[in-house]
């Protein structure tokens, strides 16, 4: 068994694996080489060779123990017909809602809209470099896509009351939003995929709504995955409770966010946990990186534990410091 899905089932604790969030981006040359050719974010992502080729750019250059589909959670507004652009500086920027347009797509439709991202997942399970490493397929939880929908873009300063202004569309949104991803999990499944991380990156915009919109309809599509036979890992960023989000979602593994004290956790939660490191810790120095990886590594030492970050790594993170963490997290006792 890999050592991720090995860590995530058997509960391991004597290998640490590590992948790192956003390892296939903008901090390796390999990738800026071929992004700088590839002004198009969506078709870069929709081009199967290429997509593969960025996924297992990581892998041949670190070793990672599992490689993260280079795609997007965005991908899947997209497959249902929202328009999705990527400007430079900006981010991401999405079209108005058409609903009778959305109402039209159908399962069929929408795999078809995203097969090159499954082809791409195929294409890279089958290569040999994949052998004892894990593919990791992924989603954006229903709040997050619920949050890109409706906003057309990063809520960078938060929500405004307007964003809650129609409580009709939020709930069609929703029921879609769950149909979709459940079929978009089954489909990288089917492909390849091997561990399924959701992403809730705007879990921490919430407090009194956390029932409503993280842990009720997350339950669902984590008790999907956990029909699927697949372990599924839950990040939701910057919610204060971990531990009742876990009680309640009951996902197989947590990615914590590096706001939480990994010691007041390890004692609340029993399930593995990922991540945790603070990504701009990678922008410092060998002796203060080795210093706070070390601290997660010892807190966690008797606790399942896949190494990762609080976050995604940065674009301006040199290589040396990644291969500096790879060798500190391998060579830990
Ligand atoms: O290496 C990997 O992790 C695999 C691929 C991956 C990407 N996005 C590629 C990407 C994954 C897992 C994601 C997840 C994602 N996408 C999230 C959840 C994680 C998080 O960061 O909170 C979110 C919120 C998105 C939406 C998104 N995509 C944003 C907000 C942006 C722009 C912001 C930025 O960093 O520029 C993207 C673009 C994006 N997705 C890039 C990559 C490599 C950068 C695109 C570029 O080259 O310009």
């Amino acid at each position: 068994m890999s050592p991720i899905t090995n860590c995530i089932k058997n509960k391991d604790t004597k290998i640490n694996p590590i992948w790192l969030m956003r390892q296939a981006g903008r901090y390796l040359p390999e990738f800026r080489e071929i992004r700088k050719e590839n002004q198009n974010f969506i078709k870069l992502c929709l081009n199967s060779d290429l997509a593969s080729e960025i996924t297992l750019q990581p892998i041949k250059r670190f070793g990672f123990d599992g490689a993260v589909i280079f795609s997007d959670i965005l991908m899947l507004p997209y497959g249902i017909g929202q328009r999705v652009e990527f400007e430079k500086n900006y981010g991401p920027k999405l079209g108005d809602i058409e609903i009778e347009k959305i109402n039209k797509i159908d399962e069929i439709n929408f795999t078809e809209n995203l097969s090159k991202v499954y082809e791409a997942i195929s294409k890279t399970s089958k290569n040999p470099i994949m052998t004892n490493r894990d593919m990791i397929g992924f989603v954006g939880a229903p709040w997050t896509i619920l949050v890109y929908m409706i906003n057309k873009s990063s809520p960078k300063k938060g929500l405004s009351s307007e964003f809650y202004k129609d409580d009709l569309l939020i709930n069609k949104l929703l029921t879609i939003i769950d149909k979709f991803l459940k079929l978009h999990i089954k489909n990288q499944v089917d492909a390849g995929a091997k561990v399924i991380q959701i992403f809730d990156s705007w879990a921490g915009l919430l407090e009194n709504e956390i029932p409503e919109y993280i842990y009720e309809p997350t339950l669902k599509i984590v008790e999907y995955v956990k029909q699927l036979g697949v372990p599924v890992i839950c990040f939701p960023r910057g919610i204060k409770d971990y531990k009742n989000f876990c009680e309640i979602v009951k996902p197989d593994a947590v990615n914590i966010d590096y706001d939480v004290d990994p010691k007041k956790i390890i004692k609340e939660i029993k399930i593995p946990i990922q991540g945790g490191l603070d990504p701009t810790i990678l922008l410092t120095d060998q002796i203060n990186l080795k210093n706070k990886v070390e601290k997660y590594l010892s807190i966690f030492k008797d606790h399942p534990y896949i190494f990762n970050l609080g976050h995604g790594i940065l674009p301006e993170t040199k290589i040396e410091m990644v291969e500096n963490l790879i060798n500190i997290v391998r060579n830990f006792k």
